[in-house]
């Protein structure tokens, strides 16, 4: 667990750490967060990262409270204060703190918390075996691009996987695939990549883009475009992404085999492309 945290302008150990029982994040879930994965102490992707962190504070209408490098100098010394070569940082801003009212208040500055966790990533028998996953409705709200703290709707939709004892619950609206709970979802058919396109439906995944650029650059055959139900269910092979999970392989969806039932082929060579990737772009 995190030792050192930064609450509000001041770095703490995670006992002291207090927040208002009136902050708007505990009361309404108005707020939004990062996961930043951090390998040998370097953030992957920091720009990448803090541009969606202002991309969600501004449809949510919350004025960043840090510029990039403000960000940057802190993200740095969380990672520094914490033990661990491999870390996870979460950080997240709330509206802050205000009599309970719908409405939006006026001049308060918004809370912003960060911790650093272990970063742990699928061990080497996870990635050889692949997981189970099964299929959910997609029942969520409609602006899921934002990274919203409000996460009921994922947490109820992951539990669904925990009770069936499987990894990730994927999602369906409407008849197309859309993310998972908490990852993006890969999906090959006939020796070539698809992948829903970024869109209010799905978290633009800063794993996704990763890999979506290691596609381009290697010459995978790659289709960006709406995936149906049918598509998924007949997939050769299912990748799910995400900054913990990195690239993982799907091997059976709703209790049937994903192709043969063993990561196939392209989830092989993407991932040895990612974990290629990761120590190339440490910066
Ligand atoms: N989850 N879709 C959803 C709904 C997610 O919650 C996440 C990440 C992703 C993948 O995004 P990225 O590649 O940027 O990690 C897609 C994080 C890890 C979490 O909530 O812990």
């Amino acid at each position: 667990m995190s030792d050192t945290v930064y609450l509000n302008g001041e770095f703490m150990p995670l006992a002291d750490a207090r927040i208002p029982v009136l902050d708007r994040g505990f009361i309404f879930g108005d707020g939004i967060y990062e996961v930043i994965p951090v390998y040998s102490r370097h953030p992957f992707r920091l720009t990448e990262h803090l541009q969606r962190l202002q991309h969600s504070l501004d449809r949510i209408r919350i004025e960043n409270p840090h510029d990039a490098a403000g960000w940057t100098r802190l993200i740095r010394e969380i990672i520094e204060r914490n033990d661990g070569d491999d870390q996870s940082v979460y950080l997240q801003v709330t509206r802050g703190v205000a009599k309970r009212d719908h409405a939006f208040p006026k001049g308060v500055k918004p809370t912003v918390f960060m911790m650093s966790n272990p970063l742990v990533t699928p061990a080497p028998a996870l990635v050889e075996s692949g997981v189970a996953c099964i299929t959910a409705q997609d029942f969520r709200w409609l602006n899921c691009d934002v990274k919203s703290i409000a996460l009921l709707g994922n947490c109820l939709l992951r539990q669904l996987s925990v009770d069936a004892g499987a990894a990730e619950t994927i999602l369906l609206r409407d008849g197309q695939l859309t993310e998972a709970s908490s990852s993006n979802v890969f999906v090959v058919k006939d020796g070539t990549v698809l992948t829903p396109p970024k869109n209010n439906l799905v978290l633009p995944g800063i794993t996704y883009d990763v890999v979506i650029e290691i596609a381009r650059a290697r010459e995978f055959q790659l289709e960006v475009r709406a995936v149906t139900e049918a598509e998924l269910r007949s997939a050769d092979e299912i990748w799910l992404t995400s900054s913990t999970k990195e690239v993982l392989a799907v091997t059976t969806l709703d209790g049937k085999p994903v192709g043969d039932g063993n990561p196939g082929p392209l989830f092989r060579r993407m991932h040895a492309l990612y974990q290629q990737f990761k120590l190339d772009h440490m910066r």
